[in-house]
């Protein structure tokens, strides 16, 4: 595992965004698969500035999600659609057409996320997945305890993370409690893993992850097993190394 420590959020998303433009330049339809939250968004923001500013093409890149809340529809703002559509797709020149996720109001929600892991497989795999961190060391919506060969699955979500992302919604009671993740099995078989985590309060479940044993206790510790995985942190989230 390769760990960069960068002074700040902004250095952490302008590097990332040029591997994402390297990447891309080299295959020019490479699968990106995308992490929602407040972590990537520098990252978007420095891709979306480079293909503003002529120096990279992604018109042909492909987006994919990593998760999707269960029972909200497509439509609802906080959908994680709506969200990597607002955040990423759009902001990139993009649109629906070179995106895909797991539609979390579908009527058989288990098929739905056996569907979607068969889906990536079938697009010819992750070639770079984004990953963030939360605080309890969760990927995705890996809780704590998730199989550390998990596939793409309906997950409850722990308290702790209802309560860590209430923030983008009105109140507690509207956050979904299911939710259909990739799991981490599925996620490790991305081609290039990078995890960005930035701010003190990740700086425990980073040193967790990187330092700490290989356990499903800290699902984000599964990057151990990844033959290439690239840990990004600024020095507040490294505080713990
Ligand atoms: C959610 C997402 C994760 C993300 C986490 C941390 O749980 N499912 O993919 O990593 O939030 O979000 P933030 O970056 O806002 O701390």
């Amino acid at each position: 595992m390769e760990i960069v420590i960068l002074p700040d959020a902004a250095a952490c998303g302008e590097l990332i965004a040029s591997a994402m433009a390297e990447l891309v330049e080299r295959k020019p339809d490479a699968l990106l698969g995308v992490a929602t939250g407040s972590t990537p968004l520098p990252v978007y923001q420095a891709l979306a500035a480079k293909v503003r500013g002529g120096s990279v093409d992604v018109s042909r890149a492909r987006i994919c999600q990593l998760d999707e809340y269960v029972g909200l529809p497509a439509g609802h703002p906080e959908s994680y659609r709506s969200v990597v559509l607002r955040e990423v797709v759009e902001p990139l020149g993009l649109t629906e057409e070179s995106f895909f996720g797991p539609d979390g109001a579908a009527e058989d929600v288990a098929a739905e996320a056996i569907a979607y892991d068969r889906s990536l497989a079938a697009a010819g795999g992750v070639d770079l997945q984004l990953l963030g961190i939360g605080t309890d060391g969760h990927i995705g919506f890996n809780e704590p305890c998730s199989s550390l060969a998990s596939r793409t699955r309906i997950k409850t979500l722990t308290r702790q993370t209802r309560l860590d992302n209430a923030r983008f919604f009105d109140s507690l009671e509207e956050v979904p409690h299911h939710v259909i993740t990739q799991g981490i099995g599925t996620i490790l078989e991305a081609r290039h893993l990078v995890l960005l985590a930035t701010g003190e309060g990740k700086a425990d479940a980073v040193a967790a992850a990187v330092e700490g044993p290989l356990s499903a206790l800290v699902p984000a510790s599964a990057l151990q097993l990844h033959p290439h995985a690239t840990v990004v942190v600024d020095e507040a989230a490294a505080s713990g190394l």
